[in-house]
């Protein structure tokens, strides 16, 4: 990591007179220290993308192809150091680090295929003597200026999924990152200040969420993409006219039937690893697992061992599979739900103390079904396990949630699949792993308290681009 990065405004660094510091999630350090831009900057750089739209507009598809192969080649020579980044601003152990580096270049190179595929529509017209001679023809075209807003816990990833469809789109944008983990923006945008993109095309602010505020209200501003927390519906209710896609989280569940369609270690390696990388920090990690009765003393055993051997600690360590949560509010909220659950009648199958802002990776069961446990969103290493014995029931208690992101069903039974597919009221239903599974060119987005829209390239660039009808009258005919 460089000891100071910059902001990016209009596509220029700008090395700003107020610095934030951004911590080793891990050894409570600074580990570097970032421009902070303030309301000033905020308005300038949505000046300078609305003066770029047309700019952005007219960049041919292959140029926009161009920049965003250019960003996978830069990603892959920085592949180390952008690892490193995430694994000291995000406190996210080495080996998922890598993984998300390895995504990061995949969202842009899937993007760099679309880029040069927005495709389009011939529409028949001629459906009556009255339309004879009548063509139509759909085009996409750019929607204008987008806002994005990032979280924390995907530093580099969830950035790609905004940037990277936004130039395939030809949307000039500005993005805000989190503010806890800005460093990987900012190696983005350094890597796009090397492009020949338009001037203003993007800029990339860290800044305080009220200074913020312009990139939800601003009217030059045509879509607000925001992943994040449930405060996505109070920018909705501010945002105005513009289009708004928002991806908020979850407390996913996974279904293991009494036929799972798979050995049970192998859906437990799939639990463990959907309920506690990256310290339970996204936002389709598994959190309720419902288990057939028949199976559920098998699987609870297997489980327990299966967590209890996590190996806890440094997250430059190769062997580390549970590192820190955010910070040490982030953890203290986690221990004080766990508390409360336990208060209620929660048994801890697997557990152990907090230690700063490090939670052991946590399972529980008799969760009662009115605690924050249940119901919220925990965004940490914790699940909880209950038996069911109806799978018609146990749909239904999926759905019994504000949220609806992923599930995961691990069943043998197509009919089982299928009815977990038709009746699940969540954005996608995994069948044969943990909901937590999550490939860059999929719809991915939820119903419910989940959210408005999907990302995952394709479906982005639909939401960050309009139709424009074409109807051609051909004067010999009719
Ligand atoms: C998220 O936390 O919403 C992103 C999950 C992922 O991309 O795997």
């Amino acid at each position: 990591m460089k000891p100071s990065y910059p902001y990016y405004l209009a596509n220029r660094p700008v090395a700003a007179n107020t610095a934030l510091d951004v911590l080793d999630k891990f050894s409570g350090k600074r580990a570097t220290r970032v421009a902070m831009a303030d309301a000033t900057a905020v308005r300038k750089a949505i000046v300078a993308a609305h003066k770029a739209r047309e700019a952005m507009a007219a960049f041919t598809p292959d140029r926009r192809r161009d920049v965003l192969e250019h960003c996978v080649r830069r990603f892959s020579e920085r592949f180390e150091e952008l690892a490193l980044a995430l694994c000291i601003e995000a406190g996210k152990p080495i080996r998922d680090a890598r993984g998300e580096v390895t995504r990061l270049i995949d969202t842009f190179r899937i993007a760099a295929g679309e880029a040069t595929r927005s495709g389009g529509e011939l529409i028949e017209l001629q459906i009556s003597e009255r339309t004879r001679g009548y063509r139509g023809m759909v085009k996409r075209v750019p929607i204008g200026p987008c806002s994005f807003i990032t979280p924390f816990n995907f530093p580099l990833n969830l950035v790609a999924h905004k940037v990277a469809p936004a130039i395939a789109a030809g949307c000039p944008f500005v993005l805000k990152p989190a503010i806890k983990t800005p460093v990987g923006a900012l190696i983005i945008a350094e890597v796009l200040a090397e492009t020949d993109l338009p001037e203003g095309a993007f800029s990339v602010l860290c800044c305080s969420n009220e200074d913020a505020s312009l990139l939800v209200e601003d009217e030059r501003i045509k879509l607000l993409s925001f992943t994040g927390g449930l405060i996505g519906w109070d920018l909705k209710a501010r945002s105005g006219k513009k289009k708004v896609t928002l991806e908020l989280g979850g407390n996913a569940a996974c279904i293991v039937d009494a036929d799972p369609g798979a050995s049970l270690d192998h859906v437990v390696e799939r639990l463990v690893f959907g309920a506690y990388y990256q310290s339970g920090q996204s936002c389709i990690s598994v959190q309720r697992i419902y288990a057939h009765a028949d199976i559920y003393d098998k699987l609870r055993k297997k489980l327990k061992s299966a967590i209890a051997a996590l190996r806890m600690g440094d997250p430059r360590d190769e062997r580390t599979f549970i590192g820190p949560v955010v910070d040490v509010d982030a953890a203290k909220r986690i221990e004080s739900w766990i508390d409360a659950a336990v208060k209620g009648g929660a048994k801890r199958i697997v557990a152990g103390p907090r230690d700063g802002n490090m939670i052991p990776a946590t399972l529980l069961e008799k969760v009662p079904r009115d605690s924050d446990l249940y119901r919220k969103e925990v965004f940490g290493p914790v699940a909880f396990i209950e038996p069911f014995d109806d799978f018609d029931k146990v749909l239904t208690t999926v759905n019994d949630s504000d949220f609806g992101l992923q599930a995961g069903v691990f069943t043998g039974r197509l009919d089982h699949a299928m009815k977990a597919w038709d009746r699940l009221d969540v954005g996608g239903v995994i069948v044969g792993d943990v909901p937590s599974f999550r490939v860059d060119n999929m719809p991915y987005g939820g119903v419910k308290d989940s959210g408005l829209g999907r990302e995952g390239v394709r479906y982005a660039i639909e939401d960050m681009s309009e139709q424009r009808l074409l109807v051609i009258r051909d004067p010999t005919e009719g």
